[in-house]
């Protein structure tokens, strides 16, 4: 059996039914054969990030560091808050930076909306700064903001050339 590519996934929305969230579900769902996507869902349970903490952090951060040493790359989605990145994620990220785990870690992200350029901007600027393997150019975006989980699944589904298209370069680079 050949190499199957573990990808951690990060929202950047804790909101129930967040269209980012979904767009990651999805993504796990149909991800092929060669990629297993788990979706991280405590983004919202983290800590302030405390530089004091860092040679001994909280239990739960030893976990998500764990998790991000065992898998091949990290994948997230996420909304623009106030033309910005939303605190959780960006929280999520400083946690992340002194530790070795996120250096080389293959980084993409994916988009669920049509909006959102300064995010995207803020948030390439951010992953640009902590990987040397962020890859921006491989990169998929639906507008799926305000549409309900039905709506959501339909529109990826109707997509599904495109979505493969990006599941084979995310493959390639890391495999
Ligand atoms: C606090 C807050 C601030 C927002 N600020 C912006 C913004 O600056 N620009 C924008 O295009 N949308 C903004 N939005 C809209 C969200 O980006 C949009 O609804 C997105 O689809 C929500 O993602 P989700 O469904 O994953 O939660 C904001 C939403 C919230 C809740």
């Amino acid at each position: 059996m050949g190499k199957i590519g573990k990808i951690l996934a990060f929202s950047g929305s804790v909101r129930s039914q967040s269209t980012n969230s979904l767009f990651l579900e999805f993504l796990s769902k149909y991800a092929p054969n060669n990629l297993k996507i788990e979706i991280y869902a405590s983004v919202k349970s983290l800590p302030i990030f405390d530089i004091d903490d860092i040679e001994n952090p909280p239990q739960i951060m030893k976990q998500l560091l764990d998790k991000i040493r065992d898998c091949d790359a990290i994948l997230i989605s996420c909304p623009e808050y106030i033309h910005s990145i939303p605190g959780g994620i960006k929280n999520l990220i400083d946690w992340l930076v002194p530790n070795e785990e996120i250096i080389d870690k293959h980084i993409f992200i994916v988009h669920a909306s049509h909006r959102g350029e300064d995010l995207l901007e803020q948030l390439r600027l951010v992953l640009r700064t902590v990987s040397n393997n962020f890859h921006e150019d491989i990169f998929i975006r639906f507008g799926l903001m305000n549409k309900n989980r039905d709506e959501i699944f339909e529109i990826l589904n109707q997509n599904m050339t495109q979505i493969n298209e990006f599941f084979d370069k995310v493959f390639e680079k890391i495999s």
